[in-house]
C-alpha cells in the first residue's frame, strides 16, 4: 500500500507500506527524514507527528484517547495532526498523503 510523506521543503517520499504495519514503521524503514519515532511506536513520544493531507480528511479512524493525549506533547499541533505510529496501513488508505512537520517535539 502506497503512502506518501511530504517534507516541509516539498520533497515527496512515496513508500510501500505493509498492510497491518503503521505509517511510522514505513517511514522509518524508508529513511523518511523528520519521523523520529523515539518510542518505537508505543504512542509515548509524539515524535512521529504528521499532518494528514486535506484530501484525506476523514479517511482515517478517529484517534483513540491515548493518541489524543500524546498529541498534546507534539510541536505545533493542528486539527489534522496525527501520530503516524497509530495510523494502521490498509488498502482503504492507499495513496494517503502525510505532511512531516518542521520539527518534532
Ligand atoms: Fe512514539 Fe509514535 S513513535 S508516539
Amino acid at each position: 500500500t502506497e503512502i506518501v510523506f511530504v517534507s516541509p521543503d516539498g520533497t515527496r517520499y512515496t513508500v510501500d507500506a505493509a498492510n497491518g504495519a503503521s505509517a511510522m514503521e514505513a517511514a522509518v524503514r524508508n529513511d523518511v527524514p523528520g519521523i523520529d519515532a523515539d518510542c518505537g511506536g508505543a504512542c509515548a513520544c509524539a515524535t512521529c507527528h504528521v499532518y494528514v493531507d486535506d484530501a484525506f480528511a476523514g479517511a482515517l479512524p478517529e484517534p483513540e484517547a491515548m493518541e489524543e493525549d500524546m498529541l498534546d506533547f507534539a510541536f505545533d499541533v493542528r486539527p489534522n495532526s496525527r501520530l503516524s505510529c497509530q495510523i494502521r496501513v490498509n488498502d482503504a488508505i492507499s495513496g494517503l498523503v502525510l505532511h512531516v512537520p518542521e520539527r518534532q517535539g
